[in-house]
């Protein structure tokens, strides 16, 4: 089994709104259009069909599903990511793209660097991130944007300007990417404010080019919970990939982002955030865990058995570890219980989903997820590996099917 850097957000970069900002855990549109057009409804009813994502992250499957002209519903807990997925799901008018690239050309020309008195987002260890003088330049075009501008929002243009923002931000600061957690170089790079204004710039223009290209599905997007999937709506196909059993916090990720732009003011909001996302470990949502009791009665017992395995392999973290594992499926058995009502007779369902491993205990998720849709009668329920996660270790990623009635 290879580790198919064609299923993942590395697929995504050169394509696209695809690729204006990455989000690490993000699958890729091949995997998306692979999963469409083996449904069998695609060859036959293809407009008809809706489409929902009930953990959409970065629209993935909303934007393909556009592409092909399909109604598609998403939903995220994320704000940031929420406000995002709006802008790249929108059309925009040429026109108007073309007035915003001539200003915003200029204005950046004759932009002077602020040197004092700027504004600076509250995150720890900011130092770690970004160079006293890289932080000068970032602000400044901040205040540009804030000021001529204005702050995010769901539908102007100048948003775009605010993704380019983002990926500027990512792109000068001394994080490393490269691998699913985040880690620091051991220095700073200083830009000059030339090369970040060029910088930003060459992020922008290819975004607005493919801002052009519309699309011609419906893309809907909650923000919203999707334990209770509060919102009406049927569908016909479920596509998504929600958070896995392997405590990467979305947060982590998304901070510088959410930080600058606005969606977040304290480690406090972040812990919160996260602990009402499935799967979330930052601050408050790990410390919880010690607190929390279990929703559901039904859990699979292998489940229960890996839990109880998890917890007596290490007397400090193995309790913890356990409730961490418990609450991820028994939230994802609220979801997939709430999700039946949301369901056509025969709409199929496709879950991207990996295993874990906790002190030597691997979660087997494939087989717990199964035993779960089964309980909550779900039928032709199947689970394969798609890829190999990681080049050591036995951790895999699985598609999950299943039809409901
Ligand atoms: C693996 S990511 C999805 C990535 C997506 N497939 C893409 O290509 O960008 C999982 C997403 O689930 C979201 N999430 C976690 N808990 C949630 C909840 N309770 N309701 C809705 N979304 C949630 C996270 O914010 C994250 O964006």
């Amino acid at each position: 089994m290879k580790q198919r850097s064609d299923y993942t957000f590395k697929y995504n970069i050169k394509n696209g709104r695809h690729g204006w900002l990455r989000l690490t855990p993000a699958y890729s549109i091949k995997l998306v259009k692979e999963i469409l057009s083996s449904d069998t409804l695609f060859a036959t009813e293809c407009q008809a069909r809706n489409i929902l994502d009930p953990f959409c992250g970065t629209a993935t499957t909303g934007v393909v599903a556009a592409e092909y002209g399909l109604n598609c519903t998403l939903y995220d807990i994320n704000p940031f990511l929420v406000w995002f997925c709006k802008i790249k799901a929108k059309n925009f008018q040429d026109t108007s793209l073309e007035m915003l690239v001539k200003k915003v050309e200029s204005d950046i020309k004759s932009l002077q660097k602020l040197d004092k008195n700027y504004w600076l987002p509250p995150m720890k260890n900011i130092e770690r991130w970004w160079s006293e003088d890289t932080l000068a330049s970032l602000s400044t075009i901040h205040n540009y944007i804030t000021t001529q501008w204005g702050c995010p929002n769901y539908n102007d243009d100048y948003n775009l300007l605010w993704i380019a923002f983002a990926r500027l931000c990512i792109e000068t600061s001394a994080a490393d990417f490269n691998h699913i957690s985040v880690s620091f170089k051991d220095n700073t790079t200083i830009h000059e404010w030339k090369s970040v204004t060029d910088m930003f710039l060459a992020i922008l223009m290819p975004m607005i080019q493919s801002a052009k290209t519309n699309l011609t599905g419906n893309v809907t997007i909650h923000e919203g919970d999707s334990r209770l999937l509060q919102y009406d709506g049927l569908y016909d196909t479920v596509i998504t990939s929600p958070p896995y059993p392997n405590r990467i916090s979305y947060i982590r990720e998304l901070r510088p982002y959410m930080y600058w732009l606005g969606f977040l003011e304290s480690g406090e909001e972040a812990g919160e955030l996260d602990w009402k996302a499935i799967g979330g470990t930052w601050g408050c949502a790990t410390s919880r865990l010690n607190t929390w009791m279990q929703k559901n009665s039904h859990l699979p017992q292998m489940l229960l058995d890996t839990c109880n395995a998890i917890e007596s392999s290490d007397t400090k973290n193995g309790k913890t570890m356990a409730a961490y594992v418990r609450k991820f499926f028994d939230d994802m058995y609220i979801h997939f219980g709430n999700l039946r009502n949301h369901l056509k007779p025969n709409a199929s369902i496709n879950y991207i989903l990996g295993n874990s491993s906790f002190y030597g205990h691997f979660v087997d998720t494939d087989l717990i997820v199964e035993e779960m849709l089964r309980e909550l009668n779900f039928s032709n329920i199947s689970s394969t590996i798609i890829r190999k996660r990681n080049s050591k270790n036995n951790l895999y990623e699985y598609l999950i099917r299943a039809s409901y009635n």
